[in-house]
């Protein structure tokens, strides 16, 4: 490698389409990129396609790939995440120095990126866990981007990230530095989980419109159009405005009307969800999300189902432009309560951890360049500025005014599905859960009971202090004995 002149400033493992975009992103910002792929035929055919005129030099082994960056050497990890991400890092370990850069673009799980930050550290080398959003285009153009890790290594990577990211309206880039250890990748994640919400909650409003007004993709595409002009502007309802409207080569159909109805996922969306449960927040409408991606797919189960327990078909009477004013409020209304949660539960992590995840720095790197960007984002950060200890949007001003002028709209929607048999479990479990955040008495009094009564696991009272715990010898047949107390 001795004739090699170390010209990049910073290399790229991984030419699948995220790593491709991203390496023309960055030369076009005027940084030179040397990238390397396991398969060497790839880089050949990118030197000689997509990357012809742009400061981009290819490498066909690792070393020769480590011998073309400038020092400190920075390298971004662009594979699937799990082993193939340990893999390339431990081949690249060895012929890295103290001080150098490794970036993990991927999708990787949170704890991986924790294990890797530290065990780098070790080392010497820093690592950064970055989650990436916006997909191909936005990896071209200008993605959001969430790094986390050795902080050490923020400097080096903050000029090359900060250029290549989308920029608000207002011109500040969608990238900032997140936390230590797994804190880049813990966003993305919960981007991730609050990315299925979004999605589950357009498909429902998309079900209730077809199901119960009978709306057909063109008339769809239109009211997404209108939405995409309100406050539910972004880019999800953009791509459902645009999807309604196509059409189907081969059948000349509404290309919606010829997808199977069986979703699939890749598991952020679930490890949100665990998260959740480990941290005790109640992150119901990913959740419910999570799950109905999961009865999708049982397409066949589905199918034999619906043979056996019949719809019984009513027609709607009432009004259908309010009906579907009223869907745009129960949209609206459920969103503030899926990002309510998803900001909660960063908050929650960032407590337990020791993370210090700025809940504004989050919905600012939001608001362009990521698939969940949205005007509603700036709506966030606002409230994060009035309050930044604010334990739930929902109890902000401005969010509490909006969904009390959605609620009546919102619980007509739900209602009007429960009766004619449409499944909304996203926006209807939105709804259970306003009503419970706002009831200061739960029946969980009786639960309680309960629970004393099967297995003496005791009780509070409301007339004593919290934290002091009683037991009931329910039966007379009981012993005084109460289980220990603990919560899980
Ligand atoms: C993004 C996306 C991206 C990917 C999802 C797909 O932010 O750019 O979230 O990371 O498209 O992970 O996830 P599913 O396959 O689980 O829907």
């Amino acid at each position: 490698m001795a004739s090699i002149q170390p010209t990049a400033d910073i290399g790229l493992v991984g030419l699948a389409v995220m790593g491709e975009n991203l390496v023309l992103n960055m030369a076009s910002h005027g940084y030179t990129v040397a990238v390397y792929n396991r398969t060497t035929a790839k880089v050949d055919a990118f030197l000689a396609d997509r990357a012809q005129g742009h400061p981009i030099v290819g490498a066909h082994s690792v070393e020769e790939l480590v011998a073309r960056l400038k020092r400190p050497r920075k390298i971004m990890i662009m594979v699937k995440a799990g082993p193939p991400v340990d893999q390339v890092i431990d081949e690249l370990v060895p012929l890295l120095e103290p001080g150098d850069v490794l970036i993990d673009g991927g999708n990787s799980h949170y704890p991986d990126s924790t294990r890797r930050t530290r065990a780098l550290k070790e080392k010497g080398i820093l690592f950064v866990g970055a989650g990436v959003s916006g997909g191909e285009e936005g990896a071209l153009k200008g993605p959001s981007i969430m790094p986390g890790g050795n902080p050490d290594a923020w400097p080096l990577v903050k000029p090359i990230f900060q250029a290549i990211a989308a920029k608000a309206p207002d011109g500040t880039p969608c990238c900032d530095w997140v936390g230590p250890e797994g804190a880049g990748h813990y966003v993305k994640m919960v981007h991730n989980g609050i990315e299925y919400g979004d999605m589950q909650l357009i498909c429902e409003a998309y079900f209730v419109m077809r199901k119960l007004l009978g709306m057909e993709p063109p008339a769809l595409h239109t009211v997404f159009d209108r939405w995409n002009k309100g406050p539910l502007d972004s880019y999800l309802i953009e791509i459902t405005r645009d999807i309604l409207a196509h059409k189907d080569e081969e059948t000349g159909k509404a290309t919606v009307d010829v997808i199977l109805d069986a979703a699939g996922q890749k598991g952020t969306g679930k490890w949100t969800v665990v998260s959740a449960c480990d941290l005790g927040v109640p992150l119901t409408l990913i959740t419910e999300a999570v799950f109905a991606r999961i009865l999708s797919s049982q397409k066949d189960e589905r199918v034999a189902a619906s043979k056996i327990l019949k719809v019984h078909p009513t027609s709607f009477t009432g009004n259908r432009q309010t009906m579907v004013d009223d869907i745009e409020q129960a949209l609206y209304a459920s969103k503030i309560i899926s990002y309510a949660q998803g900001f909660a539960l960063m908050r929650a992590m960032a407590k337990d951890s020791g993370w210090e995840i700025n809940n504004g720095a989050v919905a600012m790197m939001w608001r362009g360049g990521c698939i969940i960007r949205s005007a509603f984002l700036g709506r966030i950060k606002e409230a994060f500025d009035r309050d930044p200890n604010l334990t739930n949007l929902l109890i902000d001003p401005f969010f509490s005014q909006e969904v009390a002028r959605a609620e009546e709209g919102w619980r007509r929607v739900c209602a009007a599905a429960i009766l004619h048999g449409i499944p909304v479990p996203a926006m209807t479990s939105a709804l259970s859960y306003f009503d419970g955040y706002r009831t200061a008495d739960l029946p969980a009094n009786l639960l309680q009971a309960q629970r004393d009564y099967f297995g003496a696991h005791t009780y509070e009272r409301i007339d004593k202090p919290r934290g002091e715990f009683f037991h009931t010898n329910w039966t007379g047949r009981g012993g005084t004995t109460a289980s220990t107390t603990y919560n899980a």
